[in-house]
Formats: C-alpha cells, structure tokens, sequence
C-alpha cells in the first residue's frame, strides 16, 4: 500500500513541498503519495489525528503550526526540543515523533551547496524569532568562533543567548552594536523581507569574501541581498537551498534514504 505523507499549514497553496517531494520519490523508487492540508487555525491537532487514524506516515508542518506541533509531540528530537518548533513529525506505533530539520537544512544548503565551511568563522544571524531559534542548534555544532544574534528588540536575542550559551559561542543584542564588526557569515532569519524591508544593520560588517544568506526566497534579490551585494558581501544565497535541504532531511527520517537535492533545487529555479 502507498506511504501517505503530506505538509499541513494555513496558508498552503503556494507550497513547493509537494512538487519537492514527488521528485524525491520518483528518484529513489519509494512508494508513497504527499499532498497539501489546509487546517483550520483553531483546527491543527484534529487535522493530525484525522491524518494518522486514516494511516498517514508522516507531516510537514508549516507556518503557523511548528509550535503547535511541538507542543503535540509525544517524543522529540534534541534540536525540536531547543527550537521549540517541529517542521516533521513521523507516525509510527500510535506515537507522534517530532523533530526539526530546518537548521540541518540550512548547514546542509551552506556546506555542500554553497561550499562554505563554518567552522571557525564569525556568523551573525538576525532575527530572534521562530527561524532564527530553529537553527542555532545545528549553527553552533558546525562550532564557529562565535555567533551573534541581532535583533531588533534585543531582550529576545538575550534571551537565546543565554538558552543556547551551553551549545557554544554566542552573544545577542542590538542592530547598533554591531557597528565595527565584521563577519564571515550573515544570516537573515527575520522576516523583513516579507514586508520588503531591511533590518537596520552597519554596512561594514560583511568580511572579505563574506557570504550573505537570506532565509527567505523569493523572485529576484531580496532587500537584505541587495544591501549585502551593495556592501561587499562576496557570495548570495536565498532560502530555496534550504528549502529543498530541510525537506530531503525529513524524508531521510522518515524513509531512511537521501534523495539528491542539486537535481530538485535546479528544476525548482527554473520554474
Ligand atoms: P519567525 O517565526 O518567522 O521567526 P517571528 O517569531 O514573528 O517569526 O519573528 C520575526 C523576526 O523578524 C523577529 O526577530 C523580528 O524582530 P522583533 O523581535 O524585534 O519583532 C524580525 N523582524 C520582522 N520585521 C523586521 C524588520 N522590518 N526589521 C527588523 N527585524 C524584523
């Protein structure tokens, strides 16, 4: 019988997951269908367990339910847990397992896409959100020399600071304070972009051959991209990388084979 997977969000239209994970299936021979779910807002965990009482295999989850569903979770993965956010959760023995692949995806995307190593550098990530906080984690386990967290409001980037000061290297604060620093790598996990906009950082601080990633994708350069070009930044990338990493990820959890991702991430520019 076909494996039923699916990724559920609300908004869900526009989601690249399905096509992400046909591809993935159609490469590696697996037997299973993955569709969209639009839940409800208020209807997210009876939209889960409508879903594994019909023997779905597993989900994507997408904004805005990680939380929830990280609140749902029987069980859950070192970095789910530190995240606080699940973006896959896998059915198996009427247990809900939970985890977060978002963070490999994007170290993923970095190293073996970009083919840049993160060890020893200086990373700064803007943004103390829900996608900053789910990649800190595998950020730090690449053990760069330090790691900066701005934020606009600056008591949440405190915040993860001191939550994740026993993973490594890590200090938050403000945009202003970075003002004569400079960076090897600068992540932007707010989500400025959306509104168009830029999150007020010094321009000085892209280091010689700095690369400058937006998690965010979308058509032509970003704001933040734009700026990073403008001001030295050597190399750019968009969140689509990430996008089809996080997603080879969980279907590496949840069918124990790795698709190839250069082939997907290239059919998906295209388009
Ligand atoms: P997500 O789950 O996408 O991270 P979030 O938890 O609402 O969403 O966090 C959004 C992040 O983007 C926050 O770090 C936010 O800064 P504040 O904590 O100060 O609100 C940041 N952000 C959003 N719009 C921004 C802008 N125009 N300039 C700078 N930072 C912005």
């Amino acid at each position: 019988m076909t494996d039923r997977y699916a990724v559920v969000g609300n908004p869900i239209a526009h989601s690249k997951s399905p096509l992400i994970h046909a591809e993935f299936a159609r490469q590696t021979g697996q037997d299973l269908s993955y569709t969209a779910i639009l839940a409800p807002l208020d209807g997210f965990a009876a939209t889960i367990r409508d879903f594994q009482q019909a023997g779905g295999k597993g989900l994507n989850v997408t904004v805005p339910f990680k939380q929830e569903a990280w609140q749902l979770a029987s069980s859950l993965s070192e970095r789910a847990q530190l995240a606080q956010a699940v973006n896959t959760l896998k059915f198996e023995d009427g247990e809900i397992s939970g985890d977060n692949t978002d963070g490999a995806g994007l170290v993923r995307d970095i190293r073996e896409n970009l083919k840049v190593s993160l060890e020893g550098k200086r990373i700064l990530v803007m943004g103390a959100g829900g996608a900053a906080r789910g990649v800190l984690l595998p950020l730090l386990e690449q053990r760069p020399a330090e790691l900066a967290i701005a934020n606009r409001t600056p008591g949440r980037a405190v915040e993860l600071q001191q939550q994740f000061a026993a993973y490594g290297q890590v200090e938050g604060g403000d945009y202003a304070g970075l003002a004569g620093r400079q960076f090897d790598v600068v992540i932007n996990a707010t989500s400025s972009s959306l509104q168009g906009e830029l999150p007020p950082l010094p321009a000085g601080v892209f280091a010689e051959g700095c690369l400058a990633y937006d998690m965010m994708y979308g058509k032509g350069l970003t704001p933040f991209l734009a700026f990073a070009q403008e001001h030295g930044a050597a190399q750019l990338a968009d969140g689509l990388g990430m996008l089809v990493e996080q997603a080879a990820e969980s279907f590496f959890l949840w069918r124990g084979v790795r698709p190839e991702t250069a082939p997907v991430i290239a059919m998906l520019k295209s388009c």
